[in-house]
């Protein structure tokens, strides 16, 4: 029997319930998007020029992800600062949703200041702390629900911006594509719960085949590109382990040749390509090509399908296959998933204590 089909094994290494809160992740989709239907928004001078979403890590990756997804929709520029700058075409005629699940994260805060100062509508998402006090007369804040591991809280922190993107006429309908999405989140809870055995979980097999390994996780396009950033982030976070990502067809200019590596380097990486699941007979080849030729020495190559009809239902599919992956790894390594000690060790060092808050 697979280790992960006994029951101790999770009770044991992940008392806060990571796992838990991932298979969560369909409920928490549906309640950001009435969280964010009802928040009450400030009225726009004029139609904005362009989104910024600010915010780091477990915090930013729903930028990344809303982009990917409301992207093709929006008729203005949405980019994510990851920073602690904001680009200098911020201005009045800018919306900035900074968004740090604790809001206490300093670039976040500081960026957050100039987006007020620079007149701005600032949208601030949080549960709380120091930018939860920050919009101001020319903003919101919009309140998530508190006690989960940044990371964790993804789907409030991405789909209420949605929501507001929505009732701001920006990015047209999304409500069905929210509910279809949340829909095949159910689906795949229900195949890879915990009771579901390794034979027939996908997320359970792939962690038992990704032990030892460092998972290169490539996107078939750039649609899923952020999908496979969260899934390194969460193999970083979660399963504590190195991870690497980067996107077709780019990876066949540059990474491709990486992988005449010395052989023993090579092999101690292993290859997941995620596929958005409705992609031209084209991305398929050269996928199947770069397999077949470039990452022959890596110790494997797993392919992992969106699921779902629309562009949201096969990205946060993507994402949540890799969530439970990263947890799944996590309880074959013997590490609790949720404490991220040296993001916090981090943050601390870099704050001084008694430091003033950032402007
Ligand atoms: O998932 C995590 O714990 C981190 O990646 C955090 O999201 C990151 O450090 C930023 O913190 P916050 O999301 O509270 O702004």
């Amino acid at each position: 029997m697979s280790r992960l089909d006994d029951a101790s094994v999770s009770r044991a290494v992940d008392p806060q319930g990571m796992l838990r809160v991932a298979l969560d992740l369909p409920h928490q989709v549906r309640e950001a998007w009435t969280i964010g239907s009802a928040a009450s928004l400030p009225r726009l001078a004029g139609p904005p020029v362009h989104l910024v979403f600010a915010g780091m890590g477990g915090s930013a990756i729903g930028g990344d992800l809303l982009a990917a997804f409301a992207g093709v929709r929006l008729a203005i520029p949405m980019v994510v600062v990851r920073d602690s700058r904001l680009p200098a075409f911020v201005g009045s005629r800018s919306v900035v949703f900074a968004t740090s699940y604790s809001g206490e994260t300093e670039e976040t805060l500081v960026l957050a200041g100039q987006a007020v100062r620079a007149g701005a509508t600032l949208i601030a998402i949080t549960r709380g702390g120091r930018l939860a006090e920050m919009a101001g007369p020319h903003g919101t804040t919009i309140r998530v629900p508190g006690g989960l591991a940044p990371r964790a809280a993804l789907g409030y922190l991405m789909i209420s911006a949605l929501a507001v993107l929505e009732r701001w006429n920006l990015a047209g309908p999304c409500g069905a594509e929210v509910e279809e999405a949340a829909r095949t989140l159910e689906q795949i809870a229900a195949e890879t719960d915990p009771a579901v055995p390794t034979a027939r979980n996908a997320a359970k097999r792939l962690a038992e085949q990704l032990t030892g390994c460092i998972p290169a996780v490539y996107a078939a396009s750039p649609e899923v590109e952020a999908a496979a950033r969260r899934w390194k982030c969460q193999f970083n976070e979660n399963s504590k382990t190195l991870a690497t990502w980067n996107v077709f067809p780019e990876l066949n200019h540059n990474e491709t040749v990486g992988w005449e590596a010395p052989p023993e380097i090579a092999r101690m990486f292993a290859v997941v390509v995620l596929l958005a699941g409705d992609e031209a007979q084209q991305v398929r080849r050269q996928v199947r090509l770069a397999s077949d030729l470039a990452f022959r020495p890596a110790a494997g190559v797993h392919e992992v399908h969106g699921r779902g009809e629309g562009r949201l239902a096969r990205l946060l599919s993507l994402v949540m296959l890799g969530d439970l992956t990263s947890i799944y790894l996590a309880y074959l390594r013997g590490v609790d998933p949720t404490p991220v000690a040296m993001i916090e060790t981090l943050k601390q060092r870099m704050r001084p204590e008694g430091s003033p808050p950032p402007p």
